[in-house]
């Protein structure tokens, strides 16, 4: 693109989206090894890549799945959403589905977000949830952590009148840490029922299940069943990486769609 044609597509982009902080992706593995004169193979863990490979079983259903290639895919993923549903045992239509929990966030984040209205969220969680606030050009609020955890408390004091969502990532990535449920009980107490609530718990499973128990999270990590905890079902929602379970679906059933 000529220095001119970048500087027009400057003036017509939205402005929030030049505003936006850039995501720095890791570097390509084949590019990485060329730069570091490496020969082995590896994976890149901090992306969430598994050095095993995708399961056999996944490769088979995907290659079944060409065959119906002609027809137009179901894109409210309603038998998907209903087989979660019936797993999870919840409603069906209490679920969402996203290419991963960054489509969820921005699809959280298109259909409630306001200009000008507060996103609260801690320092250091997720950067696309940072993204998704200043796309919309939300007033971001970032909340400094207390011992390496979100600290609630100040989150609530952050919140005003002009609130629209708070985003907390538990656990943690890349810090790990998690806040219980009694604290999220207690947090959730003195949030207004306007003020939609977003759990990001794509890292659940990494989280200690001693721990989970322990600290009474095991529940916790269901969709709606932390939010029925909670007594407000209604302004909270939960981002669960499903896709070890939409795996396990999409391996078990023989159409997809
Ligand atoms: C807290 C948190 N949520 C979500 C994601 C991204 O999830 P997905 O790969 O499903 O989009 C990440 C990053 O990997 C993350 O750190």
């Amino acid at each position: 693109m000529s220095i001119d044609s970048l500087d027009l597509m400057k003036k017509l982009i939205r402005e929030s989206i030049l505003r936006i902080q850039q995501y720095e992706p890791g570097m390509p593995a084949e590019v990485l090894k060329g730069e570091l004169s490496l020969k082995e193979e590896f994976s890149h863990l901090a992306s969430n890549e598994n050095p095993l490979g995708p399961s056999p079983l996944a490769i088979d259903a995907i290659k079944r799945s060409l065959e119906d290639g002609n027809l137009y895919p179901d894109n409210c993923c309603l038998q998907l959403r209903e087989r979660i549903a019936q797993n999870l045992r919840i409603p069906a239509e209490n679920l969402g589905v996203g290419n991963g929990t960054t489509e969820l966030i921005f699809l959280i984040g298109v259909a409630f977000l306001n200009p000008g209205e507060t996103f609260v969220m801690s320092e250091s969680s997720f950067i696309m949830a940072k993204i998704v606030a200043q796309m919309m050009d939300c007033n971001l609020i970032e909340v400094p952590l207390k011992d390496y955890r979100h600290d609630l408390d100040s989150i609530s004091k952050m919140v005003s009148n002009n609130t629209k969502l708070v985003y907390l990532d538990n656990p943690m990535n890349p810090i790990g840490t998690m806040v219980t449920q009694q604290e999220v009980s207690r947090f959730m107490g003195k949030i207004d029922d306007d003020i939609v609530v977003v759990f990001d718990e794509a890292y659940f499973e990494y989280a200690n299940k001693d721990n989970f128990k322990e600290r009474k999270l095991s529940r916790y990590t269901q969709v709606y069943s932390g939010a029925k905890e909670c007594d407000r079902p209604e302004n909270i929602f939960q981002n669960v990486r499903f896709g070890r379970l939409s795996g396990r679906i999409l391996c078990s059933s023989r159409r997809f769609y």
